[in-house]
Formats: C-alpha cells, sequence, structure tokens
C-alpha cells in the first residue's frame, strides 16, 4: 500500500536496512552478482539472488559456487542457514525491499553497447514493482543509462523517484583472481537519482562493505568505472606501443619499465601484454567512446588505444614467426604450444582473451596449436574447441612455447628445461637467461 509521504517510505527502508531486516536481492548472479550475495548475507541479510540460468540458480540452492572467488565452504552455510537462496522466478521482487542488478553488458558485433540485458531484467522487476523499494544499477555502462534506459522503466502509474521508489549506480570494480581486495574491502562509490536515493544506497552498502564513497548523481557514478578502466587501457596502450618502439631499437622495455618505475613520484608502471582481454578493460572505454560521440566528442584517447591493443595479438604473432625462422623452422606446420588461456593471471575466464586471437592467427598461419592452462580445461569459444594437454607434454613436443598467461601455478623452470624455444609476452621468465627465450 502507498504510504502518505516521501519520507516514509524512506525512513522504513533505512531502518528496514540498520537492522539488517531488509529483503535483499540480486539479479544476475555471475562474476559480480555471486560475490555480493554473500557480503550482504555475512552482513546478516537474508539476500534473494535471480538469474535467468537455471543451473546457477540450482548450483546455488545446492551450496555450490561456480565463481572461483566464492568458495564453496563458504556459500554453503549460508545456504544452509537460509540467508542465501535463487531462483529465476522473478514474482519474489513483490517480497524485496532492496536488488542490486548485475547483468552483462556486452559491446554488440558493431561495437555499440548491448543494453537488452539491462532492459529485460528492469522490464521483469517492473512487473513485480512496489512503492519504497531500492534499485542500485551495479553493471558497467555509459553515463545517463539509470536516468535516461532505467528510471522511465519504473516510472510508470505516477510513482515518483526519491519518494516512492529510489534508484542510485554504483559501479562494481572487483578484480577476479586478487587475493587481496574483493568485494568487502574495495571502496564502493554510489551516486542516486536524488539525494535521498544515495543516502539509502549508500546505508546499504555501510552495512556489508568496509568504504562507502557518495557522489552527487548516477551519472558520476557510471562516469567513475568508465574514468577507471579508460585510465588502465589507454595507459596499457601507450606501453604495447613503447614495447613495439623498443623492439624495433633493440632495447629491452621490460628494463626500461622497471628502472622508471624507480621514481617514487609521477610514474606508474604499466606493462605490455598480448592485448587486452576480459569484460571489462578492452569494453568499458567503448561504451564512454560510443556515448561521447552523441554528444559531439570524438574520444581519440580510446579509439588509438584501442587499435594499438588489437595490434598486440598480430606482433605476438610476427614475434613467433621469426623467433620460428631463426630455427629454419616455417610456422606453417610447426607445433605451437600455448602456455596460459585466460585473459589474466590465475583466473578461469577467457572472455575476451587474448590467446583466442593469438590460437586464430596462428591457425590461420597453418600452425597446429595446443595449449595448458590449469583454469581452463578446455576452450569452447569463438569458434575454437580445444582440450588443454599437460604442461610437460606441451612443452617437450612443441616448436615453439608461447606465454601468453603466466600463472603462478606453471613450473618455469621446467617450461624452460622441456623447451625448445620459448616466446614470452608477459616477462613470466625475468632474469632467466637462456638462448631459447625470446621475450616481447
Ligand atoms: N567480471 C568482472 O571482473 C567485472 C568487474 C567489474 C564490473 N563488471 C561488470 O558487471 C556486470 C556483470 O558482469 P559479470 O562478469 O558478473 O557477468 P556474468 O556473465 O558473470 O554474470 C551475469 C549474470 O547475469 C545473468 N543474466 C543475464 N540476463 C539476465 C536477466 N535478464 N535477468 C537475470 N539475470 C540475467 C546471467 O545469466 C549471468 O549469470 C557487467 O556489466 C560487467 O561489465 C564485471
Amino acid at each position: 500500500m502507498m504510504q502518505p509521504s516521501t519520507t516514509s517510505h524512506a525512513e522504513t527502508l533505512a531502518r528496514k536496512i540498520e537492522a539488517r531486516e531488509a529483503a535483499v536481492g540480486v539479479v544476475g548472479l555471475g562474476y559480480v552478482g555471486l560475490p555480493l550475495v554473500v557480503e550482504f548475507a555475512q552482513a546478516g541479510f537474508t539476500v534473494t539472488g535471480i538469474d535467468v540460468q537455471r543451473s546457477k540458480v540450482d548450483a546455488i540452492n545446492r551450496g555450490e559456487s561456480y565463481v572461483q572467488d566464492v568458495p564453496s565452504s563458504v556459500l554453503k552455510p549460508l545456504v544452509a542457514a537460509g540467508k542465501v537462496r535463487a531462483t529465476t522466478d522473478f514474482s519474489v521482487v513483490a517480497g524485496l525491499d532492496t536488488i542490486n542488478i548485475c547483468v552483462p553488458t556486452p559491446l554488440r558485433k558493431t561495437k555499440d553497447p548491448d543494453m537488452s540485458y539491462i532492459v529485460n531484467s528492469c522490464q521483469e522487476l517492473a512487473k513485480y514493482f512496489h512503492p519504497g523499494v531500492l534499485v542500485i544499477l551495479e553493471s558497467t555502462t555509459y553515463p545517463g543509462t539509470t536516468n535516461e534506459l532505467m528510471l522511465p522503466i519504473f516510472e510508470a502509474e505516477g510513482r515518483v523517484v526519491g519518494r516512492d521508489f529510489f534508484m542510485c549506480f554504483s559501479p562494481e570494480r572487483v578484480d577476479p583472481g586478487n587475493p587481496q581486495f574483493q568485494t568487502r574491502n574495495i571502496p564502493k562509490v554510489v551516486g542516486g537519482i536524488t539525494p535521498a536515493c544515495t543516502e539509502l544506497g549508500a546505508l546499504l552498502y555501510r552495512q556489508a562493505l568496509e568504504t562507502v564513497v557518495p557522489v552527487g548523481s548516477t551519472r558520476v557514478a557510471e562516469m567513475v568505472k568508465l574514468l577507471e578502466n579508460t585510465f588502465r587501457m589507454i595507459n596499457i596502450g601507450l606501453v604495447n606501443e613503447i614495447a613495439m618502439m623498443c623492439d624495433r631499437m633493440g632495447i629491452d622495455v621490460w628494463e626500461v619499465i622497471d628502472a622508471a618505475a624507480t621514481k617514487p613520484f609521477g610514474f606508474m608502471p604499466f606493462y605490455p601484454g598480448p592485448g587486452l582481454g576480459g569484460h571489462c578493460i578492452p569494453i568499458d572505454p567503448i561504451y564512454l567512446s560510443w556515448k561521447s560521440k552523441q554528444a559531439g566528442i570524438e574520444a581519440r584517447f580510446i579509439e588509438l588505444a584501442s587499435y594499438i591493443n588489437g595490434q598486440m595479438p598480430h606482433f605476438v604473432l610476427d614475434k613467433i614467426q621469426n623467433a620460428l625462422n631463426e630455427h629454419s623452422k616455417p610456422l606453417k606446420g610447426s607445433r605451437v604450444h600455448i602456455m596460459g588461456v585466460s585473459y589474466k593471471r590465475d583466473i578461469d575466464d577467457v572472455r575476451e582473451s587474448p590467446a583466442l586471437d593469438i590460437i586464430h592467427l596462428l591457425r590461420m598461419r597453418g600452425a597446429n596449436v595446443s595449449y595448458s592452462d590449469p583454469w581452463v580445461p578446455k576452450i569452447q569459444a569463438d569458434g575454437i574447441a580445444l582440450e588443454g594437454i599437460e604442461a610437460a607434454t606441451g612443452c617437450r613436443e612443441a616448436d615453439c612455447v608461447v606465454i601468453v598467461t603466466d600463472h603462478k601455478k606453471f613450473d618455469y623452470a621446467a617450461l624452460v628445461e622441456a623447451s625448445k624455444l620459448i616466446v614470452d609476452t608477459r616477462n613470466a621468465l625475468k632474469g632467466v637467461a637462456s638462448e631459447k627465450i625470446v621475450r616481447l
């Protein structure tokens, strides 16, 4: 039932949040959503996760985690205690007080933002919407999404944001596989459509997370995430370009960066590599450039860095080809063994991984490709269907071994011993002197 005044919805919800009696919901139970479910539940809330994938929902209800950063030993007792449950049925929204949305925001083939996951989930939520609810979008997106795209879906039937319901944007900054910084201790930026929205959003996060950083609007919060990831992407682009220059000039780029990093101010080291990967760094800046074009500004830094980073798999291919040529071996027909295929160290995610591009390029040039990755037993993506093999066998039998992802679990001494030729794209063999090694 509608309550008589603005303050009463806000006050009622604030009271419930502070008492940890608010019924918390999380929509989208992936790398971002599931850790958040666990944090809220550990803070004492009863949490309902909603996902369209039945297999994920069933796994959670069995207490089994499929996200590397959430051990089943943590999830299981929360499920057993009734603090966490999952469902594919959006009608549970009728009983929820807060809803965090963590659905995917990929790019379309045309490099336009794909907002369909956000729109679809909001349309489902709207069917069971009720006064007094707080909705927070966490998916990375372009500035304006919360206001322009989501708000109209919930504003129907004369409902007023900041009075009858509350909306915020809070960027997710999780870094999968990082043991030092996880959902709980990464400061959480949150911006609401109205000050009351911001206050409630900040209050909710304060119950479960260590540091909350309120900002003045949803647009600021949306832009924060894009600035962070654009900063990273452009600096990686810069250092990749420096790496290509150093290669041409016969300078060891790794030594250059290490020495530059001794400067105690005004420099931050970034490292070259085989190309960008993952769901964030290659994609998020494109969201910004898409939106800024609408505002009449060409995002030229982003386009340039994106181009340079996109060249890196080709640069690696040239390195492999040249290294094999030096050994009088043509790439065509050679056996190339890739060490590490996930997009970064010590994680199991191959989305946008440069290893996939490198495998494609190698195959196009007629190489026989195999791989080893302790985190990825098989690849089924981008038209590649490949099973990993034992590292020792792969290295021994290959004409060239390529370190694409520098997992800590690899036995690098054994790798050097067993291989005939190694292209190291990550400086994983730093300090190892061997004629066999070709560095980026
Ligand atoms: N993975 C990261 O490291 C990371 C870091 C920061 C931000 N993000 C951002 O967070 C968002 C989520 O990323 P992720 O990595 O968790 O994605 P994910 O693919 O791991 O998880 C998303 C989940 O949403 C579910 N889903 C899709 N459509 C739905 C719908 N209509 N209703 C309910 N559930 C639905 C999917 O089934 C999936 O389980 C993205 O915007 C991403 O850019 C990700």
